[in-house]
């Protein structure tokens, strides 16, 4: 992880320093779902590294005409030196990360996205540096795709991470929670999941949240959710309950009015932009490393 954040940080420097890396190759990048930041900081990361990125939609592959995604892996892993995806069912990725030949990067799936965290966990050195202790890290909202993220990175960088989310059925995936809670005992880090927002932003140095609908979420439950959620939105109140020098995060799209007031993704606490820009140097600085094979033997 400190290479690739290492790594991030040189490229934010200078975009340019490994221009020829990927010259002459292509990586694909294959979503079954809309992405604003995620597919526009791929193309243009592969395009720094000298690289072609293909980017393919979800309508346009055999795949959806029955090609079996272990023939689909196979056949991608002969043209291209990797492979970015964003779909649905995690299980699609896990299949094809199992066939391919080359690196498969997950972009988001409904139960993870792990490539948001590398620009997060950038941007959150870039505020507070390397000593993060003493200091609380908490993501407010939907038990999500982000959420699970949230938290196994988190735990990963022996943070103290927090998931403030409601009871039941918008909780985040109890399988997570233990695998953080396995990953926290030997890094140093500390999970929590609390379901009182006043509670996990009191002292805290990040306020985290993320959409109340996700993409694939049911709209006969929005009405439902919203009810759910509506506690955990952040607001100036919650805002004010935490240390002097904390910020406010997202991964964006953002949606002022539900889970977060105007006033602060707008406001002088707000680094969601920074954050935003970094989705770029960490995955030109993942594809650099996976391509050239530094990463063998690291999962996610
Ligand atoms: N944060 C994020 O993944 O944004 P997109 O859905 O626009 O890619
Ligand atoms: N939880 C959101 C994240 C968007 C980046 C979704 O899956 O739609």
């Amino acid at each position: 992880m400190e290479l690739l954040l290492d790594t991030a940080a040189a490229f934010a420097a200078n975009p340019l320093r490994s221009s020829t890396a990927l010259a002459h190759q292509s990586v694909a990048i294959y979503m079954t779902k809309p992405s604003t930041r995620t597919r526009l900081s791929s193309e243009s990361a592969i395009a720094h590294l000298g690289g072609t990125p293909i980017f393919i939609r979800g309508d346009e592959l055999q795949l959806g005409r029955g090609e079996s995604i272990a023939d689909t892996a196979r056949i991608i892993s002969q043209y291209c030196k990797a492979l970015i995806i964003r779909t649905y069912d995690q299980a699609d990725v896990d299949e094809l990360g199992a066939h391919a030949t080359i690196p498969v990067i997950n972009a988001l799936t409904d139960f993870d996205h792990p490539t948001q965290l590398l620009a997060d966990w950038l941007t959150i050195r870039e505020q507070f540096g390397k000593d993060i202790s003493g200091r609380k890290f908490v993501y407010l909202g939907d038990g999500n795709n982000m959420s699970h993220a949230w938290l196994i990175m988190g735990a990963i960088m022996g943070a103290h991470v927090v998931a403030a989310t409601p009871t039941g059925k918008w909780a985040p995936d109890p399988h997570v929670i233990e695998v953080a809670h396995t990953i926290a005992r030997q890094s140093g880090g500390r999970v929590e999941i609390i379901h009182d927002p006043h509670a996990a932003a009191k002292d805290a140095s990040v306020l985290y949240t993320d959409v109340w609908m996700s993409m694939g979420d049911s709209q006969d439950e929005r009405e439902e959710k919203v009810v759910a959620l509506s506690p955990f939105a952040v607001t100036e109140d919650l805002m004010a309950l935490t240390q002097s020098d904390s910020v406010f995060m997202h991964c964006l799209p953002a949606h002022r009015g539900e889970e977060v007031e105007a006033t602060v993704i707008d406001g002088t606490k707000s680094i969601v932009w920074r954050e935003a820009y970094h989705r770029r140097t960490t995955i030109q600085s993942l594809v650099y490393h996976l391509v050239r094979g530094d990463l063998k033997g690291s999962s996610h």
